[in-house]
């Protein structure tokens, strides 16, 4: 049982209406991710045999936000419903049987435990499909899950078709479904759009189902948290608010100290060393790399690609981006170092700058003064020492620090 091949459908064709967003609503950032990301980060432990995403709405710009993922895609081109989403992917699979895992691409939250959980309760129970419920206190527009005189799932009933009574239900429809592929196919093709929005729902399959003979329950998680669907800018920026706090708690569980953790600000996939301190206002992007024992802050932005090897000081006021800051470097903030790559216990004093168009090379152990200016391409050779308010590099020659504090100003978050 605990072998049956397992697909997986992310839907992601909407248009997310109420988001008012000009794309797609599955690609609103959250914490550095695209909220579909997020998803698929949560599944991919599960090791699906195939994952394919439903797109649609804003023709492909989905498809190139995901283009390095190993996914197939399927174009709904009209967004018929959940339903009909499902049955624009299934022609997309490999033939064979199994269990197909549907998920929305708009659920952030979601967690690789909860949905292995789901996986593991739908297996051992040899149900037909098992829908992932949870009981929330403010179940707003969710699909609401009704459940017979047995206790067990009878029907979900949409928020819009849903009357006074219903909607008092909190148990809801998380969205994420388990069933088998065959079922599911042929369920799938007698969904009828008999409800308010005139659309084929995904979540009328569990009765049609249940009125075949077939099992089919919900199984509802604890974690309520995984549950938040995200339809609203205020549901994003809540989706937004709870995922910062589970990035936080992974960090300071794994050794990484902050002064005032309400204002550091970790996205998703940033590695950060064990005993490294975060102090406040610090900004850590997508995917940036910090060693143990640092020392960063306040007010410290680091921006797509900046990789600080142990032991690094950063000041206050300090930004790196696209840089390589080898170990027991100290930068005296202010200071802002973009393209670099600085050598081992290297010195930056205070208001150094570093940018410009060429690659920027700082040797090991060079002390480059307060206020000097390195433009790209240049290199300070090994132990070099440079004076304060020195201008290195193809700048030499023009106007002072002209050229340096209007290049890159409209994306600097801070005027370091
Ligand atoms: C859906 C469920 C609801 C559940 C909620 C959980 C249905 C009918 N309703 O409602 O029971 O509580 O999710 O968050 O399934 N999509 C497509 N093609 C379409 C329509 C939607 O790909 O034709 C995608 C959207 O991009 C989105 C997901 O499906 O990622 C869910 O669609 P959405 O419109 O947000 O459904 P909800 O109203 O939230
Ligand atoms: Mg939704």
């Amino acid at each position: 049982m605990t072998d049956r091949p397992l697909a997986a459908i992310v839907l992601a064709a909407g248009q997310g209406k109420r988001m008012r967003l000009p794309g797609p609503k599955v690609l609103a950032p959250s914490c550095g991710r695209a909220l579909v990301e997020h998803v698929l980060e949560a599944l991919r432990p599960l090791r699906p045999r195939e994952t394919v995403i439903v797109h649609g709405h804003g023709g492909d710009a989905v498809r190139e936000a995901l283009r390095s993922g190993d996914y197939r895609f399927a174009h709904q081109a009209e967004q018929k419903g959940t339903g009909h989403a499902v049955q624009c992917a299934l022609p997309a699979l490999d033939e064979g049987a199994g269990d197909i895992l549907v998920l929305c691409g708009d659920t952030p939250l979601l967690t690789t435990e909860v949905l292995q959980a789901l996986l593991d309760n739908h297996r051992s129970s040899g149900r037909a499909l098992t829908v992932l419920s949870a009981a929330l206190a403010s179940p707003g527009s969710l699909g609401r899950v009704l459940r017979g005189p047995g206790g067990t799932l009878e029907r979900i009933i949409e928020a819009r078709d849903a009357t006074r009574d219903q909607l008092a239900i909190r148990e809801i429809n998380t969205g994420v479904i388990v069933a088998d592929r065959g079922l599911l196919a042929e369920a799938l093709t007698r969904v009828r759009p008999d409800n308010k929005q005139g659309e084929y729902y995904l979540t009328d399959v569990p009765a049609l189902l249940l009125a075949d003979g077939a099992g089919v329950d919900a199984y509802r998680t604890d974690d309520e948290g995984s549950a938040l669907g995200v339809n609203t800018p205020v549901e994003l920026a809540e989706a937004t608010r709870l995922l910062r706090r589970r990035l936080r708690e992974h960090h300071l569980r794994g050794g990484v100290r902050m002064e005032d953790a309400e204002t550091t600000v970790v996205d998703a996939g940033a590695e950060i060393g064990e005993g490294t301190r975060l102090a406040p206002h610090t900004f850590l992007a997508r995917d940036v790399r910090v060693g143990a024992a640092c020392e960063i802050g306040p007010f410290c932005h680091l921006g797509p690609g900046a990789v600080l090897g142990a032991q690094v000081t950063l000041g206050a006021r300090v930004e790196v981006r696209r840089s390589t800051v080898d170990p027991r470097v100290t930068v005296e903030g202010p200071a802002r170092v973009v393209g670099a790559s600085i050598g081992r216990e290297a010195h930056l004093g205070p208001g150094v700058v570093c940018e410009g168009t060429g690659r920027i090379v700082v040797g090991e152990r060079a002390r480059i003064g307060a206020g000097s200016i390195l433009r790209g391409p240049v290199t300070v050779a090994e132990g070099a020492r440079v004076a304060a308010g020195t201008i290195l590099g193809p700048s030499e020659g023009r106007p002072p620090r002209e050229p340096a504090s209007t290049q890159e100003r409209g994306a600097s978050h801070h005027d370091a």
